[in-house]
C-alpha cells in the first residue's frame, strides 16, 4: 500500500476551513494499515494513532505503558495504508514530560509519518504547545478526561460537572489555542460544556463523549465494530456495525451520521 496518490490530503487548514463552514469533520483511530487504508477510502479527515492502543492492541488495563517505541510501530503501518487523510499521532505517557523530551519524542512522530501530535492536558501544556507550534509541529491539545492522568483522576469520570470548573476549563481551553494548538479535544465533559468551548475558539474542537456540539467526532474504532473488551461499553460509543454488513460500511455509516449530525445523539451525551 502507498500514500502516493491523486487526493488531495488533508491538513490543519483544511480542518480550520470546515469549522468555519460549519461541516462536521470526522475522526477515527487507526493502528494498522488495511484499516487506515479502509478508513481513509471512506472519507474520516483525520486519522488518530492513539495511545488507546494500550488497551485495545495490547491488552493494558490502561495507556501508561505505551512507549514511543510502540506508538512509532503502529504509526508507519498506519502511515502507509493512509490515503489522504490527515494522520495525529499520541504523544505516549511521560514522552513529554519536559520541554527537551516534548522536542525529541515530537519531532520522532513527524519523521514517522504525523502530520500533528496530541498531548494530554490543560494549561501545564501551554509552553510545550508553544514551543512546538512555533517549530512547525502542530498541536491537539486533550482536555477533559485525560487518561494518560488515570491514577491523580480515580476512575473514567465525566469532568467539568462542577460550574467553577467550568468557567477553569474554558478559559485553560483558549490560553492553548492562544499558546498556538491547532486543535483541541475534549473527552467525556458535559454537552453545556462543550458547547460554550467550541463556540469560544476558533480552532476546530475534536470531541468523544462530549456531546453534538464539536465540530467532529472522535472514535476509537473497536468499539465504532462493536468489538470493546469492556463488560459495559461506555455510553458515548455506538456499534455501527451492528446495522451494517461489512466493517467498510459500518466506517461509511459513522461518517455520514457525524456529518448528518445523527451521532452522537442524546443517548449518548453527558448532561
Ligand atoms: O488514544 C485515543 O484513542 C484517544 C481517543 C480516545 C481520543 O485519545
Amino acid at each position: 500500500m502507498s500514500s502516493q496518490n491523486s487526493k488531495t490530503l488533508i491538513t490543519i487548514n483544511t480542518l480550520h476551513k470546515l469549522k468555519a463552514t460549519g461541516e462536521k469533520f470526522v475522526c477515527l483511530t487507526a493502528y494498522e494499515a488495511t484499516l487506515a487504508n479502509i478508513i481513509s477510502k471512506s472519507g474520516v479527515e483525520v486519522i488518530l494513532v492513539g495511545d488507546s492502543l494500550g488497551m485495545v492492541i495490547q491488552g493494558h488495563e490502561s495507556t501508561l505503558p505505551v512507549t514511543m517505541e510502540d506508538l512509532i510501530y503502529h504509526l508507519k503501518n498506519v502511515s502507509r495504508g493512509n490515503i489522504n487523510s490527515h494522520l495525529m499521532a499520541d504523544m505516549p505517557f511521560m514522552s513529554y514530560a519536559t520541554e527537551d523530551a516534548a522536542l525529541s519524542n515530537a519531532t520522532l512522530l513527524m519523521q514517522n509519518g504525523a502530520h500533528s501530535v496530541k498531548l494530554e492536558g490543560g494549561r501545564w501544556i501551554c509552553d510545550l504547545t508553544n514551543t512546538l507550534s512555533q517549530r512547525g509541529i502542530p498541536v491537539c491539545a486533550h482536555m477533559g478526561l485525560t487518561p494518560q492522568s488515570i491514577n491523580r483522576i480515580g476512575g473514567y469520570f465525566v469532568q467539568g460537572r462542577d460550574p467553577n470548573k467550568q468557567d477553569d476549563m474554558i478559559s485553560e481551553a483558549k490560553d492553548l489555542e492562544s499558546a498556538g494548538a491547532s486543535i483541541l479535544l475534549l473527552e467525556c465533559v458535559p454537552d453545556d460544556l462543550a458547547q460554550k468551548i467550541t463556540q469560544s475558539l476558533s480552532i476546530p474542537v475534536i470531541g468523544i463523549g462530549a456531546g453534538a456540539s464539536t465540530d467532529a467526532q472522535v472514535m476509537v474504532i473497536h468499539d465504532l465494530l462493536g468489538i470493546s473488551c469492556l463488560e459495559q461499553p461506555p455510553k458515548f460509543i455506538k456499534n455501527f456495525l451492528a446495522e451494517n454488513d461489512s466493517v467498510q460500511t459500518a466506517i461509511s455509516a459513522y461518517v455520514r451520521a457525524v456529518k448528518e449530525q445523527t451521532f452522537p445523539a442524546k443517548e449518548h451525551t453527558f448532561f
